[in-house]
């Protein structure tokens, strides 16, 4: 099976260096024109600079995921450059925060904003885009594990990712008859590996679990242990009553295969999934973690030297960012 996008368009809101970049590098790698979204014109740069540097053909589409009139102007801009979007990867968010004891509403309506109204502005006007010309397109909109399990210090983020989940089934209903597709991506945690952040000594939470203090108390959880740009998050309260929310030691990753991957390996299962190879597939989710959602809770993996582990990683950059 020889995945193929040539001729196509797509755009990828929030291609910040992490999971952004990596699916955009991967729509780029299998054929697709990319335009690329963010409100940091530095993360479009960097992104268009990968893109570009593996021999890639990319556009800048800068503008706030929430703001209608701004969505709106990149998406003309796109079609006015490219005549046409056939694929939508939905990905900027607001990662990290805060647990339920501690959110500020104002930082709850922020973070919801940006996964509820820039999914739905988003979708609504390329969803037109498509319908008008007849295109079959394609929409991926990036959730998150914590959108189907729970976890502690994230209270805003994990109500957003829930209502992406069901987002995606209805938005899927309403494009059907259109032949548009919608389905949701799910990753978890992944390990950066974009030679820019990996030059910077970025590395994932799984290979540098934190030692101590719980997520709710100190870094943004589900950003594989980094800062985020524009995340929230932050200190909480030290007072006598509180009780750690997680397990806080040394211990072995919890994934079956013992690791969730890369934006490598995601990039290359949403290509698959913006594919003809996937036209019947809509309404759904598409995980690529390792096993990590799927195992009972009772169930240990083996140790990290008992597994066979996942075969090797197929790159996407040809060329080191240095
Ligand atoms: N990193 C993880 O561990 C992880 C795990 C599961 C799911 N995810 C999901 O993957 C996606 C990307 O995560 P990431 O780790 O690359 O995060 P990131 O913070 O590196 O990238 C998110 C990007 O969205 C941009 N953004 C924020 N608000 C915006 C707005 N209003 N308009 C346009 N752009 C905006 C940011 O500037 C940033 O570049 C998110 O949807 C996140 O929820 C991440």
């Amino acid at each position: 099976m020889d995945i193929n996008l040539d001729g196509k368009v797509a755009l990828i809101t929030g291609c910040g260096p992490n999971i952004g970049s990596g699916i955009a590098l991967a729509l780029s790698r299998y054929g697709a024109k990319v335009a690329c979204n963010d409100v940091s014109t530095e993360s479009i740069d960097a992104c268009i600079r990968r893109i570009e540097r593996n021999g890639g053909t990319a556009m800048a589409a800068p503008g706030d995921v929430t703001d209608e009139e701004q969505v709106k102007g990149y998406v003309d801009a796109v079609l006015e450059r490219w005549g046409r979007i056939d694929i939508l990867v939905n990905n900027a968010a607001l990662l990290g925060g805060k647990g339920v004891l501690d959110e500020t509403a104002e930082d709850f309506e922020r973070s919801v904003r940006v996964s509820s109204l820039g999914y739905f502005l988003n979708t609504k006007h390329v969803g037109r885009a498509m319908a008008e010309r007849e295109i079959r397109g394609s929409i991926v909109c990036v959730s998150s594990s914590n959108g189907w399990s729970g976890t502690a210090g994230v209270i805003a983020y994990a109500f957003n990712k829930g209502g992406v989940n069901n987002f995606v089934r209805a938005a899927a209903m309403d494009l059907a008859p259109y032949g548009i597709r919608v389905n949701s991506f799910t990753p978890t945690a992944p390990t950066p590996d974009n030679p820019e952040l990996v030059a910077a000594g970025v590395t994932g939470v799984l290979q540098s679990p934190p030692r101590s203090g719980s997520p709710a108390q100190g870094a943004p959880s589900g950003s594989g242990g980094r800062a985020t740009s524009g995340g929230l998050g932050g200190a909480v309260g030290d007072e006598p009553w509180r009780r750690p929310t997680r397990w806080s030691g040394d211990r072995a990753p919890m994934v079956p295969m013992g690791t969730t991957g890369t934006p490598t390996d995601i990039g290359h299962a949403v290509a698959w999934l913006s594919s003809d190879y996937a036209r019947l597939i809509t309404g759904t989710d598409l995980v690529v973690d390792g096993g990590a959602r799927a195992r009972n809770f009772a169930y240990i993996p083996a140790a990290a030297e008992d597994l066979a582990g996942p075969v090797p990683l197929i790159s996407l950059d040809e060329d080191d960012a240095t």
